[in-house]
């Protein structure tokens, strides 16, 4: 897909989510997409309800080439809030949803080098039990470099050197379903750039282009401990 492509595509709508009126002040800039549901590897409707708490799921958004997390808070409640990236510039990242309000997804690449999980190896996962480097539960850790980034607050960079948070992939919740679509995105400048970075990589796993082709209608969630052969522990 060219730039003209994607600015086609992602941006058509700015979403506007239930904010406080100081952030509505700061640039809102979800860029939706087209929907997306999140289903399981045979294609059957996923449940919100059977989203456990040990790992993220996996599940590529908006392009078949950028893999993202889906990630149960348990207690936690994720709240909107002011955030700034470094290639996408200021946003408010969307508060989480379901019935608790605790389901959020972020694009899994690394905010620093752009480290993304692959069906090799994910130096970036979601350590619900806590690890050794954060010290902590319920953190997203990367290995490559060891930066920390807090799921509840929007993926901010809790420590080390990534230079911003992970970026936030809108979520919507159908209660009657109990069913979860993509529906937007922040970090159009972000994947412009890993897709240049990684361009030889994405080709060869997807296919000539394939990495830059919208997902479709769904878009399958996976265990990262079945996603990735070699997840590491720091
Ligand atoms: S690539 Fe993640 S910390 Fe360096």
């Amino acid at each position: 897909m060219d730039r003209r492509g994607f600015v086609k595509l992602c941006t058509g709508t700015v979403l506007t989510a239930a904010l406080s009126q100081s952030l509505r002040a700061q640039a809102e800039q979800i860029e939706a997409c087209p929907s997306a549901k999140l289903v399981k590897a045979d294609g059957s409707p996923l449940k919100a309800s059977e989203i456990g708490l040990g790992e993220a799921l996996v599940f590529a958004y908006p392009f078949n080439g950028v893999p993202c997390y889906l990630i149960n808070l348990g207690n936690h409640t994720a709240h909107s809030q002011a955030m700034d990236s470094t290639d996408d510039g200021v946003y408010s990242n969307p508060p989480g949803v379901g019935k608790n309000n605790n389901l959020v997804a972020f694009i899994a690449i690394c905010t620093h080098q752009l480290s993304y999980p692959t069906p090799e190896i994910a130096y970036l996962r979601y350590a619900h039990e806590g690890s050794e480097l954060a010290g902590k539960p319920d953190r997203i850790i990367c290995c490559a470099h060891g930066s920390i980034f807090d799921p509840a607050e929007g993926a901010r960079v809790e420590s080390g050197v990534a230079p911003a948070p992970l970026l936030p992939v809108a979520l919507a919740y159908d209660a009657a379903t109990d069913s979860l679509s993509a529906t937007g995105i922040v970090g159009k400048a972000f994947i412009k750039r890993f897709f240049k970075n990684f361009k030889g990589e994405l080709m060869e796993r997807f296919g000539p282009g394939v990495y830059r082709q919208n997902v479709g209608e769904t878009t399958k969630a996976i265990p990262l401990s079945q996603y990735s052969k070699d997840v590491p522990a720091c």
